[in-house]
């Protein structure tokens, strides 16, 4: 039974998972190797919690219980002492990652759970590092996770299957939609889909095919407000009409093909649109400040949520 959470790194995803842990009564503990980042990222939690209840997720009698359930420490060996489940939020890098478990296992019982935020390394890699690997996966979260309920679960090769079951029952119990993959691949499958939307709103930007905002715009009105509700198979499949997927792929699907042809392939950013990209957000920013559009952000997407959850 997982009572108590280790979050460790409290930048932005570690600080929302703190949120989220203790929002559910779970007793969390949050530890950065940067203390000051430890403060910021409580004081920070807390401020999320706080914004919970005025989105109605959590009921304000539960928010006193929600806060002290946060404690800020001072070392791994305080984090760890009794600690059943680690949400490991450390930067994306292989090396810090394993200097981090190598650590982490000199004070963590040999029962207790490691899993990983990681939005793309490879589960496999990291356990390298770890004497008890069978007790390690990933747990990709989605920015941010004390609102955005997916969690992606993703075994490495030393993972036991047991590990996986619990973790999945564990987020289940808590009210997030885990999706387990049957293999690792780098970005899982969230983050894939995201770079192979990016990449063309990029190129299209590049083109000059049209402006960073009708770009931006093009997806939420339109393929964005169905992706909330279904994703690309079951969308085409009702797209073919009576005939299904089937109809679709061979009829307007492989119309598809003239448009892969047309499309870019590049596996870096181009220079040039990086400066174009960075300057078109700028200006999105001049019509409501970062902070604005993010407060914006997390009360429309707790309002759909409510929605699908009805
Ligand atoms: N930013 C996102 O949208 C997002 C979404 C999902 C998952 N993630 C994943 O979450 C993880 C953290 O990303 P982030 O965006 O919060 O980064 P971040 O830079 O905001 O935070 C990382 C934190 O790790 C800390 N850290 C570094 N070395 C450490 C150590 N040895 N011990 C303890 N703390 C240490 C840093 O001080 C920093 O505060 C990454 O693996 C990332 O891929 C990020």
């Amino acid at each position: 039974m997982i009572k108590n959470i280790a979050v460790l790194g409290c930048g932005l995803i570690g600080a929302s998972w703190a949120a989220f842990f203790a929002s559910k009564g779970l007793r969390t503990k949050m530890f950065d190797i940067d203390s000051a980042t430890t403060k910021r990222g409580r004081d920070q939690a807390v401020k999320y919690l706080h914004r919970l209840v005025e989105l109605n997720s959590i009921p304000q009698e539960s928010l006193d219980e929600a806060v002290s359930n946060l404690q800020s420490v001072n070392s791994y060996q305080e984090l760890l002492q009794d600690c059943d489940y680690v949400q490991e939020s450390v930067l994306e890098d292989y090396d810090v990652k394993a200097e981090v478990y190598r650590t982490l296992e000199q004070h963590l019982s040999t029962e207790a759970i490691i899993a990983s935020s990681s939005s793309g390394l490879l589960m496999s890699q990291m356990q390298l590092a770890l004497e008890y690997p069978l007790r390690s996966l990933i747990a990709h979260p989605f920015n941010p996770p004390h609102i955005i309920p997916l969690v992606e679960l993703v075994p490495g090769e030393k993972t036991a299957s047991e590990t996986v079951s619990a973790v999945n029952d564990f987020f289940i119990q808590l009210g997030k939609k885990p999706v387990v993959l049957n293999k690792e691949v780098p970005g899982h499958i969230a983050n894939r889909l995201a770079a192979a939307v990016w990449r063309e709103a990029i190129a299209l930007l590049d083109d000059d095919v049209a402006s960073l905002e009708d770009i931006d715009n093009a997806l939420c009105h339109g393929p964005g407000l169905r992706w909330a509700l279904m994703g690309q198979h079951l969308i085409y499949e009702l797209g073919g009409g009576e005939g299904g997927y089937q109809k679709f792929i061979d009829t307007i699907g492989a119309s598809f093909s003239t448009y892969w042809e047309d499309m870019q392939s590049w596996t870096e950013i181009p220079e040039s649109a990086k400066t174009k990209a960075v300057a078109g957000t700028k200006e999105l920013l001049e019509t409501r400040s970062r902070e604005q559009w993010t407060k914006w952000r997390d009360e429309k997407l707790v309002k759909i949520i409510q929605i699908l959850e009805e």
